[in-house]
């Protein structure tokens, strides 16, 4: 479960200070599937971030899998997020002279040698984002795309109980998309991952269990699967 308290996060830089997230509540219950959506600039990669330990809070508390995020060092949180998270980025951030293999194979190399296992478990992550014949091509030769789609095999490697992604179909076509919320979805359900997802597209947002509308640093609006009137919200948001 994730639980987040009271969230700040203040950027400062020279004179200038930037108030970006103001006060964020939320609880996320194990083996959920959210979506964040919202205009540009209001704080979505920021929490994103947060969550994943990859920045600290100004103010305020983060709990997943009862690990408080706030009381760790640098070091800790670093065990934490290969122990835990999954993180798809906005821009990839790939390692652009390595091979689609080895990028993927990348958050594995921490805990110890590639098995036979692991090695397994890659070539199968490559077929289901449908890179099956890419695995020795690098990726700076890739298309935008198919990046995309290499770092989100890359997010799933190590099986994360959670799964962070900052506008994981943000650069595929509709079908592509479909396929990858379709895998996306897919290791929700089977291996009851918890995914929090950034994303612009509605369509996308369809995908999960709740959406939650983030505006100006907090969240303005959110609405479940659960509720009656679900249908309308969403309806709403295509209007
Ligand atoms: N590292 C940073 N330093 C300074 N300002 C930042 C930094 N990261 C984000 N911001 C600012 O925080 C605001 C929210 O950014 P972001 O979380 O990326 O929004 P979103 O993902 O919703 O588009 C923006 O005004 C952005 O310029
Ligand atoms: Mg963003």
């Amino acid at each position: 479960m994730i639980k987040v308290r009271g969230l700040n996060k203040e950027f400062i830089q020279g004179q200038e200070r930037t108030h970006v997230l103001k006060g964020v509540d939320l609880t996320v219950e194990e083996g959920e599937f959210v979506a964040v959506m919202g205009p540009s600039g209001s704080g979505k990669s920021t929490l994103l971030q947060l969550l994943g330990g990859l920045d600290i809070p100004t103010e305020g508390d983060i709990v997943i899998n009862q690990n408080k995020l706030s009381i760790m060092s640098e070091k800790e949180r670093t065990i934490f997020r290969r122990k835990y998270i999954g993180f798809i980025f906005q821009n990839y951030q790939l390692l652009p002279t390595l091979t689609v293999e080895e990028n993927i194979a990348f958050p594995l190399h921490a805990d110890g040698s590639l098995t036979k296992e692991k090695n397994q478990t890659i070539l199968k992550l490559l077929d289901s984002v449908g890179l099956k014949d890419f695995g020795q091509k690098r990726v700076n030769l890739l298309s935008g795309g198919q990046q995309q789609r290499v770092a989100i095999a890359r997010a799933l490697v190590n099986s994360p109980s959670v799964l962070l992604a900052d506008e994981p179909t943000g650069n595929l076509d509709r079908n592509r998309a479909e396929e990858i919320l379709g895998l996306i979805s897919r290791f929700n359900r089977e291996k009851n991952q918890t995914i929090i997802m950034v994303t612009h597209d509605i369509f996308a947002a369809g995908f999960a269990d709740r959406i939650i509308l983030f505006k100006d640093g907090v969240i303005d609006q959110e609405a479940s699967r659960k509720d009656e009137d679900y249908a309308k919200y969403l309806a709403n948001f295509m209007a």
